[in-house]
């Protein structure tokens, strides 16, 4: 998969795209990313991005010719055309769904925004707007590395087969507890199940304990859930369980 990111400050998304699994995913060649510098494409001799807003008012806007003019650069003539997403405040709220959606895709360019936002005409080169959560961040640098970070981890190849089935979100409830080494760590030891060595007890302990931490923590989400007969046992007996403290 091919990703381009296009914002004003490449250097805050360059140590995100060297390091961790992404980093990796790179190397291998199952991921591109690209950062491309909006400010490359300005026409004036002073890279001029950004101007005062028709109207008036407090800050800068985003100019649309620089904007407009890095978006084709990225897109023209590539085939199949790249989906071009808008990171705004605006957007629909990213989340797992559409993080999967986008995975499928070959070619992503994601557009950050930075001062007050950018001209509303670009809006009519992008295929969508993205916000990643009810609140304003200075730029959308941010938000283009969640988005990134979201959809390359579901790309095949860039984390190993099975590790993402059963994390939070994937099949629309939350994931289960976890655990490691040692043992017992300062008198809490690990729930006795998931030493026992029987794979099927360990499966719906794991269900089960996925299922008790959604109804307590985002019972919203169970609403929207795919539940099978077995999942609406456990439910049931959960149920009628006294409430574990510290969930
Ligand atoms: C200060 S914000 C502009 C906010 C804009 N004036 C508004 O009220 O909607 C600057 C840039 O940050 C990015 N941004 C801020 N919050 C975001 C969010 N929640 N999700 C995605 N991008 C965001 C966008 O690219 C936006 O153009």
């Amino acid at each position: 998969m091919r990703i381009a990111v296009l914002t004003l400050f490449p250097g805050m998304l360059e140590g995100f795209v060297r390091e961790s699994i992404l980093g990796r995913a790179i190397s291998s060649g199952v991921i591109d990313i690209r950062l491309v510098n909006i400010r490359d494409f300005a026409y004036d001799k002073h890279q001029v991005t950004d101007d005062y807003p028709y109207g008036g008012g407090a800050g800068m806007v985003m100019k649309p010719e620089p904007l407009v003019r890095a978006i084709e650069s990225v897109t023209a003539g590539v085939e199949p055309r790249p989906h071009v997403v808008l990171m705004t405040p605006q957007g629909r709220l990213f989340d797992q769904a559409r993080a999967k959606g986008l995975a499928r895709l070959e070619s992503l360019v994601l557009v950050c925004g930075h001062y007050e936002g950018i001209d509303e005409r670009v809006l009519s080169f992008a295929d969508e707007e993205l916000s990643i959560g009810n609140y304003v961040l200075t730029g959308g640098e941010l938000a283009a590395a969640v988005v990134a970070d979201a959809v390359a981890r579901l790309v095949p190849g860039v984390i190993s087969p099975g590790s993402s089935l059963l994390e939070s979100f994937q099949d629309g409830i939350l994931e289960g507890p976890q655990y490691t080494r040692p043992r017992d760590f300062r008198g809490m030891p690990v729930p006795e199940i998931l030493v026992s060595g029987d794979h099927e007890k360990v499966r719906v302990w794991r269900r089960k304990e996925a299922l008790r931490k959604t109804a307590l923590r985002r019972p919203d989400l169970l609403a929207g859930a795919k539940l099978g007969p077995e999942d609406l046992k456990l439910l049931a007996e959960i149920e009628k369980e006294p409430e574990p403290e510290g969930l």
